[in-house]
């Protein structure tokens, strides 16, 4: 695996940064994924959240987080008081990962620990370029993006981190609120109280 980091043009804003992630081919993903689901929001955005990778519906839109897991993580955002254009939405990797089954069911499959390292170039530029002042990672995948392997979401969420020059908090990915059965409730208060952290750090 390459990694994306030759695929990523130096020096450009937000926009050059997703007309080029169209091209790249810094691991086997842009095979058989629709397109690239670069990340969405403005360039002074005061928060970033960081999804794992774009889903079913994503793909097929070409924008992050539109389908259900968007749908819940807008409505936990709007509780806690975050405005909406104060956010740049983004993933670990850039295009879905999936398997095809009975014809045409496209099944989500985690991306690699080698895909996610692959692509972390894009998220670094994106990052880079809107500097926020918190970054919210959604799941285990996004948190160890950006924290490191041995960074676990069950022991630290909701925890303020400070990294590489940026406070850094991880949380439960909403569509693990969306599966879990008997204790929804209880996953999605806690998505809800982690981002209440986050919703402070923006305070004037
Ligand atoms: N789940 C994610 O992690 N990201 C998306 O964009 C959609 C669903
Ligand atoms: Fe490039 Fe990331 Fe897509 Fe892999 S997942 S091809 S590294 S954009």
């Amino acid at each position: 695996m390459p990694g994306a980091e030759e695929y990523v043009p130096p020096r450009v804003r937000l926009p050059g940064l997703r007309k080029a992630v169209q091209e790249c081919r810094g691991c086997e993903l842009y095979r058989d994924a629709d397109r690239a689901v670069f990340g969405e929001g403005r360039e002074s955005a005061r928060a970033v959240v960081v999804g794992e990778q774009p889903g079913d519906q994503e793909d097929r839109a070409g924008r992050p987080f539109v389908g259900p897991a968007g749908r819940l993580f807008d409505e936990a955002l709007a509780e806690v008081g975050i405005d909406r254009d104060d956010v740049y939405v983004t993933n670990a990797t850039k295009h879905f990962r999936f398997q095809r089954q009975q014809g045409k069911r496209r099944i989500h499959q985690k991306p690699s620990r080698g895909q996610v390292n692959a692509c972390r170039p894009w998220l670094t530029a994106e990052l880079n370029v809107v500097r926020p002042e918190v970054v919210v990672c959604l799941g285990a995948t996004a948190a160890q993006a950006l924290l490191g392997p041995s960074f676990r979401v069950s022991r630290q969420r909701g925890e303020l981190i400070e990294h590489e020059g940026m406070r850094v908090l991880a949380t439960v990915h909403p569509s693990a609120v969306l599966r879990s059965e008997d204790d929804r409730e209880q996953r999605y208060a806690e998505l809800v109280a982690d981002l209440r952290v986050a919703a402070e750090t923006l305070r004037p």
